[in-house]
């Protein structure tokens, strides 16, 4: 089957935030598209809605008022279900009720003929229950939109057990021809991206839990390092901490309570006292009137090295190299491990294990750990780390050769895996465990989390430029340190590189 033509007609249930989003892309596309709600207020305001968004792009001139005008005639309020009966694409976009959806599809079923498909915006129902009392429940299959829809590009396409392949393909291939980045997803707990995500969230809470810094300084190692657009205590005051931790908690109680998914005290914490984040004037951020804004604590100025030793190759890091050379810093190579000397100091990408642990299996009391960031050339910031035994004249020494850089250093407590390594590596790990459990593909994962959630590289593209080995040596260190499940290690991980294999082969 082949994506739909713009002859036919698509109907969207459901005109709050989700709905007028998703009406306004089919309308876009050219698709004649009916509008419908239990709450005809609820229609208005969500044309109102749609039509304010196109207003200002008219404004800035980034759409003509012909476009604008030709978009809003492609909608059509409609007052009554039976009017949906002729639409060859029905999309739910209403209320996160299971019964509630069935019920509506029962009698969307006996409305419209076999030709038309189903589909649902749900983002944490199974799509195999919502359809479980159907006829034809071959028909309905999830379409997973992310907010703002007309943004954001990513569709999960989700199949449940009983989803027709044809159904989800023209689905699939109707997203596409919308200007869309549809993944074909199983359904299971939190499809792809409300599951490769928890993560970023779950690891950033733990981080701060054990003292390795403030949210500001995190959040800023997580940008400025990790190159993602927002860090965790940001994004997490953003979506509401309400709606995260019921994400989580979903998703924790979906998987029956694997303690990969366990939510987090301290956000628990937030939900119970009302500081769900910006709605409500305050999360891990204060945003009432007035208050200051937390900002990050940089290392002060340290002086930088004349000569460094670096001994063997530094892996993903080895393009700082030319960065210290270029800072006029003389560098001498040798053989060995992959780090770096200066004196009786030596300084290392982690691996997963504190500098401590580090230190003392080497009998290098001296040591300083660095953090992965994407792009060691223009990554304005890094954060250190060191050792309960490190000198201070060590980490300044490893402070100052990172400023010669013209970087912000953030020095952090000496936590297993540090920010950004850490945060990647489990990413990557629950990305390689959702295809190894059949529910995407590897380039369906990257995909989703670049798409759904702006991530600067897929987790497992990531995973293969610091190297398969590399990652899968943090998260046996991180298992090892804190004895968890939670990062336990994906078996596809583990045959890629018991096998020598990459991801994208
Ligand atoms: P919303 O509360 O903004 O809008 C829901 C609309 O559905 C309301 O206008 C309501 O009047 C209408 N409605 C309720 N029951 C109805 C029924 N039986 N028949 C027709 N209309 C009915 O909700 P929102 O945020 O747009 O979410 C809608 C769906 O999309 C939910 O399933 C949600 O889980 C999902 N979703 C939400 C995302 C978000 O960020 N808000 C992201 C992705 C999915």
């Amino acid at each position: 089957m082949a994506a739909l033509t713009t002859e036919q007609t698509v109907a969207v249930i459901g005109a709050g935030t989700m709905g007028a989003g998703i009406a306004q892309i089919a309308a876009a596309a050219g698709q004649p598209t009916l509008l419908f709600d239990v709450n005809p207020e609820a229609i208005e305001r969500g044309i109102g809605q749609i039509d304010a968004g196109l207003k200002k792009q008219v404004a800035r001139g980034k759409m003509s008022e012909e476009a604008r005008s030709a978009l809003l005639a492609n909608i059509k309020p409609a007052t009554q279900l039976e009017e949906l009966s002729g639409s060859a694409l029905v999309i739910e976009a209403i209320l996160e009720d299971l019964q509630v959806k069935q019920r509506l599809f029962a009698e969307l079923e006996s409305l419209c003929g076999e030709q038309t498909l189903l589909a649902t915006n749900t983002s944490s129902l199974s799509i195999t229950a919502i359809a479980a009392n159907l006829a034809r429940p071959g028909n309905l299959v999830g379409m997973h939109f992310f907010n703002p829809a007309p943004i954001m590009k990513l569709v999960e396409v989700v199949s449940g057990v009983t989803t027709h392949p044809a159904v989800a393909e023209t689905v699939y291939d109707t997203a596409a021809r919308w200007g869309k980045h549809p993944v074909y997803a199983k359904s299971t707990p939190g499809f792809i991206v409300n599951r490769v995500a928890r993560p970023f969230y779950a690891e950033g809470m733990r981080l701060l839990e054990e003292g390795a810094a403030d949210v500001a300084t995190l959040d800023s190692i997580i940008r400025e390092a990790g190159g993602f657009r927002m860090g965790p205590f940001e994004l997490m005051d953003l979506i509401g901490h309400d709606v995260n931790y019921a994400v989580t908690s979903t998703v924790y109680a979906g998987f029956y309570n694997d303690p990969r998914f366990l939510p987090s005290l301290i956000q628990k914490e937030l939900v119970d006292g009302g500081l769900y984040g910006r709605k409500s004037g305050r999360g891990f951020y204060d945003y009432r009137e007035g208050a200051i804004k937390a900002s990050a604590i940089d290392a002060a100025a340290c002086p930088a090295p004349e000569t460094i030793e670096v001994t063997g190759d530094l892996g993903i890091a080895e393009p700082l190299i030319e960065l210290w050379q270029q800072a006029g810093i003389r560098v001498k190579r040798t053989e060995g491990n992959g780090w770096i000397r200066i004196g009786h100091t030596r300084i290392a990408l982690t691996d997963g294990r504190s500098a401590t642990r580090r230190a003392a299996a080497d009998h290098l009391p001296d040591t300083v750990l660095f953090d992965l960031a994407l792009d060691y050339s223009s990554a304005t910031r890094i954060a250190l780390c060191a050792g309960d035994n490190t000198s201070a004249e060590a980490l300044q020494q490893a402070t100052g050769l990172f400023q010669a850089l013209g970087k912000t250093v953030s020095v952090m407590a000496d936590i297993p895996g540090m920010v950004v390594m850490r945060t990647v590596c489990t990413l990557a790990n629950e990305a390689a465990d959702t295809v190894f459990q059949q529910v995407c593909d590897v380039a369906g994962a990257d995909t989703a989390m670049q798409s759904g959630v702006n991530y600067p590289l897929g987790p497992l593209a990531w995973a293969e430029r610091i190297g398969l080995p590399q990652v899968l040596a943090v998260l046996e260190n991180l298992r090892q340190a804190y004895g968890l499940d939670r990062y336990r290690i994906s078996q596809l991980l583990r045959r890629k590189v018991e096998g020598g294999n990459r991801f994208y082969d």
